[in-house]
């Protein structure tokens, strides 16, 4: 590589890298080195003043522009200078009361009651005890490829990758099931012709042979798979698969953590599939920067007696007050906003589907909205996952100022900031497909 692959490789970086290694556990590191600095908008800095048009919105959680608006950061620091914490699940208090109030308005006809915590795996962790609550059942269906955190109950749901899961089971009241990951069904059909053979095998095998339905308390489901490799089911899956769990009352648990809150243009990423869940759980943009998960009930569901869960932070006030501030933004622009993440949505996933035509290594270009990404592969014919390709069009991209992320076992997530304008948009594809196409002639050469 050129002059440019030295980014992370001199000045200030590698020093702190190097401290890094010695004292942090370790944890999901990218192949590349970024040591963060400053960032606004699409454009974030490194320690040595290098430039990068960010793609990764730091892992969904930059929606609205690195570092948030300068609303947002007026807003933490006016109530900083307040109350930060307010033991806000023993005294009561405003502004969690508000935003609350201002979360319902977005939601379906019928939601519902709220619960703040400080993370995804806690909203998730919330979600799955509230459901045994209400229903008084103890197992909860998840699928092969999800992602809902890390934390002990969160992580039994989590079936990612085996190393997250490494000498903690067993997880005895979790079942995993198929998810619709079409590009490589995992019951080798094909769709439509299957006729959604996934969903029979789920009514077939584990809710008969394996536990009753009246045990099960709740199925969790991403809408759109994240961590698992940017997998979209087909449009009618979520409506099929809610009439079985509707027959049995099993609750329907979206997980809305990295496709929800605008990502893919609409505030619920499960509204795509037109199907209302019973409990929605987020986190990631919520907080617009600061740490906040919310999981929210349909208040038919009831509610929970009185100490069966809580924490110490969740509805801090400081998060509160950015989160306001950025929830009123989409309250008073939502419709552009919508428009806006379908005209870029639309913009990047065309250029993504031409790349697919063009080269031989992307198997697959998929998303909605701008929650998009790529499927690295070794040849179309095979589909074979090409994670070393992946890992040096990540590099190559790196290198020439676009930071990614990846996902799964070989994909490559594109989801910038939905303010990225046009220009910027464009500049980061042409970027990739530089990359893409140097690692497809390699390839080509190695075939
Ligand atoms: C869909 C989904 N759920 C849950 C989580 C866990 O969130 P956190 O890392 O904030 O615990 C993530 C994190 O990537 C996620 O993508």
């Amino acid at each position: 590589m050129g002059k440019e692959s030295k980014k992370g490789n001199k000045g200030k970086a590698p020093g702190i890298i190097a401290r890094d290694n010695a004292v942090m556990i370790k944890t999901t590191r990218e192949p590349y080195n970024f040591v963060a600095d400053h960032g606004s908008e699409e454009f974030v800095y490194d320690i040595d003043g290098n430039m990068f048009i960010d793609f990764s919105s730091f892992i969904s959680v930059y929606n609205f522009g690195v570092n948030s608006s300068d609303a947002v950061r007026k807003a933490i620091a006016e109530q900083s200078s307040k109350l930060m914490h307010s033991a806000f699940t023993d005294y009561y208090a405003e502004p969690p009361v508000k935003f609350a109030e201002s979360l319902i308005s977005f939601m379906p006809k019928g939601f519902g009651r709220v619960f703040f915590s400080n993370s995804g795996t806690e909203a998730n962790e919330a979600a799955i005890k509230f459901s045994r609550i209400f229903t008084k059942r103890n197992y909860t269906i998840a699928f092969y490829g999800g992602f809902h955190g890390r934390t002990k109950g969160s992580l039994a749901l989590t079936a990612s990758k085996s190393v997250q899961r490494a000498y903690n089971g067993p997880f005895p009241d979790v079942i995993h099931v198929p998810f619709p990951y079409c590009y490589r069904c995992p019951l080798k059909q094909t769709y439509p012709d299957c006729g959604f053979a996934c969903i029979d095998y789920i009514k077939k095998y584990p809710l008969s042979k394996e536990v009753d339905p009246k045990e099960v308390a709740a199925l969790i489901s991403e809408p759109i798979q994240g961590e698992g490799g940017y997998i979209v089911p087909p449009k009618d899956y979520f409506k099929e698969l809610k009439k079985v769990l509707d027959e049995h009352d099993i609750l329907l648990i979206s997980d809305e953590v990295q496709a929800g809150y605008m990502r893919t243009g609409k505030f619920l990423a499960m509204d795509n599939f037109g199907v209302k869940a019973d409990i929605y759980t987020m986190a990631k943009s919520v907080g617009a920067g600061l740490p906040l998960g919310v999981t929210i009930t349909d208040k038919r569901l009831g509610n929970i007696p009185e100490g069966s869960h809580a924490n110490t932070f969740g509805g801090n006030l400081a998060v509160i007050a950015g989160a306001q501030a950025q929830l009123d933004h989409i309250s008073r622009n939502k419709k552009k906003i919508s428009e806006e993440v379908a005209k870029k949505g639309k913009l990047a996933k065309k250029r993504l589907e031409e790349m697919q035509e063009q080269y031989e290594i992307v198997g697959d270009a998929r998303g909605i909205g701008l929650m998009l990404a790529i499927e690295i592969v070794r040849d179309k014919g095979t589909k074979q996952p090409a994670p070393d390709i992946r890992e040096k069009i990540l590099m190559e991209s790196f290198a020439n100022g676009l930071l990614m992320l990846p996902a799964g076992e070989s994909t490559i997530r594109i989801i910038p900031p939905l303010t990225i304008p046009d220009h910027s948009l464009t500049k980061g594809l042409d970027i990739l497909e530089r990359a893409i196409s140097k690692a497809n002639v390699e390839s080509a050469k190695r075939r």
